[in-house]
């Protein structure tokens, strides 16, 4: 019988208060406003308890649509009752891993959201989970990626750079604390 690596790194996962502190220092409507318009179809993956997706599903309106995918299954059912307690019936939400995404058609995506997501999937889901946002992307669609650094991260300079290197990128800030880019397709 093979045993399992109990040192294989698994996704990093946190408390839902700890998403909540998180937020307070990062306004949505700033961060999102630039990149969408109404009836739009956005990817938010590694979504959290759905802060972000449930401000994109404001923003799109009915006619667009939010694909939110967490692994974290308590995350996804937090979303789904903010959801159905706002009313909005235009977020599609996934208990799943992003580097899996095939319930999501090729070159639908408008926008993708990454946001914190690289720097917490397992490492040997990470390549998968980037070509699955390649694949989903429209030609013309865009990506915001962001990486935090430090410790509790899995990403570092040399993978954030192999990233990058798969997507034209547009903008690219490299600060102490975390990585940003806006992407498209090559
Ligand atoms: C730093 S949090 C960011 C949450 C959210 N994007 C936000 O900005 O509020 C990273 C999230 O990625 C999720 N995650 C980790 N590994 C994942 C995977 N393999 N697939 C999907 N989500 C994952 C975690 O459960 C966590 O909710």
């Amino acid at each position: 019988m093979k045993m399992e690596n109990s040192k294989e790194k698994k996704d990093k996962h946190f408390s839902l208060v700890i998403h909540k502190i998180a937020r307070l220092f990062e306004p949505p409507k700033t961060i999102l406003e630039p990149y969408i318009i109404k009836g739009q179809v956005v990817a938010d993956l590694g979504c959290g308890p759905g802060y972000y997706s449930l401000h994109f599903a404001k923003i799109l309106g009915p006619e667009g649509k939010v694909y939110s995918v967490d692994s974290d299954e308590r995350c996804i059912k937090a979303l789904e009752k903010k959801a159905r307690k706002k009313g909005y019936t235009n977020i599609e939400a996934h208990a799943t891993c992003a580097s899996d995404l095939s319930f999501i058609d090729e070159a639908s995506i408008d926008f993708i959201f990454s946001n914190g997501l690289l720097c917490s999937i397992a490492p040997k889901q990470r390549e998968t989970a980037v070509n699955e946002m390649k694949r989903i992307l429209k030609p013309n669609g865009l990506a915001f990626l962001s990486a935090a650094r430090g410790s509790y991260s899995y990403m570092i300079m040399e993978e954030w750079e192999k990233i990058l290197a798969g997507f034209k990128v547009i903008r690219r800030e490299d600060k102490s604390s975390e990585f940003i880019a806006e992407v498209s397709k090559q």
